[in-house]
């Protein structure tokens, strides 16, 4: 996909979660990693790009289409994207199949049948087919994660946005659902990912982008960014973070 972000700025009060975002990826990039420290904007950008939230200013553009202003759509800028957040935010009060079944039917229109039919497909796909009746507080934290990403590939976006699908996982649950992930990148799902992994970034993404303070400090192939960081910053975060 290509992408190409202008002068994005976002704030919240006096923070500039996103302050001048330029950022122009080729069309060799399916899966697309987003490094950084915590607070450099991560979470913001995927929100944007997503369509969740507005930016004061900048412009977005994914494969040469404009992220619209209007808020109808903008709505339907959000719907071609699935989502999946850090902590897991399945409806407790529904089972697994419900949680998928119901975005489907109440955001995407589908009628009942075809939703269930769908939903069952997709967690059989992800290896869930046992838990479909089971409610989240029956599940690992990994397989509810697992559910999670059911729901948003549900619909079959044209761009999943994942925002450290797994920093809230234990070491063993993380690998599944980063195996998982990574079989979605081998399926040809475009994919931007905030993520602490830098072995699955390095592994799996085709550009890298290192955000701070609301900017890109960074960008590149995985293999320039992690082997040839050219910004102190990024060697220094770098040989932080890879030290253990
Ligand atoms: N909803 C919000 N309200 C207020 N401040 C926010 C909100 N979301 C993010 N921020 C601030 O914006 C900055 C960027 O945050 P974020 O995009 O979450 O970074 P990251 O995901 O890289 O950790 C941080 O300083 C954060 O505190
Ligand atoms: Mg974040």
């Amino acid at each position: 996909m290509s992408i190409e972000i202008r002068g994005l700025t976002k704030h919240y009060g006096t923070t500039r979660a996103a302050d001048g975002i330029d950022l122009v990826l080729g069309d060799s990039v399916q899966v697309l990693a987003l490094i950084g420290p915590s607070g450099g904007g991560k979470s913001t950008l995927l929100r944007l790009v997503g369509g969740l939230e507005r930016p004061e200013e900048g412009t977005i553009r994914i494969d040469g289409a404009e992220m619209p202003r209007d808020e109808e759509s903008l709505r339907l800028w959000r719907r071609q994207n699935g989502f999946l957040f850090q902590s897991f935010n399945l409806f407790p009060h529904l089972t697994a199949l419900e949680n998928i079944i119901l975005p489907l039917v109440e955001v995407h229109g589908w009628k009942r049948g075809e939703a269930d039919a769908r939903a069952r497909e997709v967690v059989a796909r992800f290896g869930m087919g046992a838990h479909l009746e089971k409610h989240p507080a029956q599940l690992s934290g990994g397989q509810q994660q697992r559910i999670a990403l059911a729901r948003a590939m549900a619909h079959e976006p044209a761009l999943l946005l994942l925002d450290e699908p797994t920093s809230a996982l234990d070491p063993e649950m993380k690998a599944e659902v980063l195996d998982l992930i990574e079989e979605l990148c081998q399926a040809g799902q475009r994919i931007i990912l905030s993520t602490h992994e830098m072995g699955f970034a390095r592994g799996s993404a085709d550009a890298v982008v290192f955000l701070g303070a609301g900017r890109v400090v960074e960008s590149g192939s995985a293999a320039e960014l992690f082997d040839h960081p050219r910004s102190a910053i990024v060697q220094a975060f770098l040989s932080k973070v890879m030290k253990w």
